[in-house]
């Protein structure tokens, strides 16, 4: 069976559930943020492990369910936990989720993250809309042959595609707008995606910043690239739960990572209970 035949057969097994629900707004819960889907009223709860072909998340903290219903009103689906590179899963399969939304329906997606600050002026526990990404991880998830029918718009699909807006730019103002108006601070910066699952060295921290990066974790850049090929809109939001290696006495761990997402996910879960009706109506309003 084809990659594109098992992504179907998993989206035809989701829909079959979704009812008359129909999401135009997808989301991605990264780690320790999952428990942000708890504020979806009228849940519909898929576990992964039940939907065909789909991958199971190994990490902790990551619970593993696609949890579908309304947020602020406007329907959503949301991907509670993420599958990882460095979990020995192939780029097709960490991609194979952000495809399943894709034929779902969603026209646009909400990645988050747990991210390492580069910036010194960032704090830990603040919340940073990416603005650009750096793909470092050594691979594309598109590498092997193109498949056009996962194309959700005209024009989607390519072999070679526009990266130079990844990030939409009027869902990063939303996201500024939002967070403004609920009167808390959200930063911005350019994530560089790296495949861990070590952490940075210093010497590498100090690398990415002379590239440009101000952000750096291990998800995310490869569901910007295919929900871009499929012609989906992207906001990415990091969630800053440790400065970077070197920036900092205290050692890394998965630990600080975990804990850190805890306590903002609180604030992650009001934000994204804003965006999801504003995202809705202004992809309504787009021609
Ligand atoms: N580095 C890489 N990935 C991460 C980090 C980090 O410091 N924090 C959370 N995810």
């Amino acid at each position: 069976m084809s990659y594109f035949d098992q992504v179907t057969e998993a989206a035809s097994y989701v829909k079959a559930r979704l009812g008359n629900l129909k999401p135009r707004v997808g989301m991605v819960l990264g780690s320790g943020l999952g428990d942000v889907a708890e504020s979806v009223a009228n849940p519909v709860v898929v576990p992964y492990g039940a939907i065909p072909h789909f991958p199971e998340s190994t990490v902790e903290g990551h619970q593993g369910r696609l949890v579908a219903g309304r947020l602020g009103g406007a329907p959503v689906v949301m991907l509670q936990g993420r599958v990882h590179f460095y979990e020995g899963y192939t780029p097709l399969q960490v991609t194979f989720p952000m495809r399943v939304l894709g034929l779902l329906g969603i026209e646009a997606v909400v990645l988050t993250n747990a991210a390492g600050g580069i910036d010194e002026n960032y704090k830990i526990g603040q919340l940073a809309i990416i603005t650009d990404h750096i793909n470092m991880m050594g691979w594309n998830p598109m590498v092997g042959p193109n498949e056009p029918r996962f194309a959700r718009k005209q024009g989607a699909g390519q072999r070679f595609f526009d990266m130079s807006e990844a990030y939409a730019g009027w869902l990063q103002q939303l996201a500024r707008d939002t967070a403004f108006a609920e009167g808390f601070d959200l930063t911005e910066g350019v994530y560089l995606a790296v495949s861990g699952p070590s952490f940075e060295t210093p010497a590498e921290i100090r690398a990415f910043r002379a590239l440009g990066a101000t952000l750096v974790g291990m998800s995310t850049v490869p569901e910007t690239i295919v929900a871009r090929h499929m012609g989906i809109q992207v906001l990415g939001i990091s969630c800053i739960t440790n400065m970077a290696a070197g920036l900092s006495t205290t050692p890394l761990s998965h630990a600080e990572v975990f804990e850190t997402g805890k306590q903002v996910r609180w604030r992650l879960a009001r934000l994204l209970e804003q965006l999801a009706p504003g995202i809705s109506t202004l992809l309504e309003a787009e021609p």
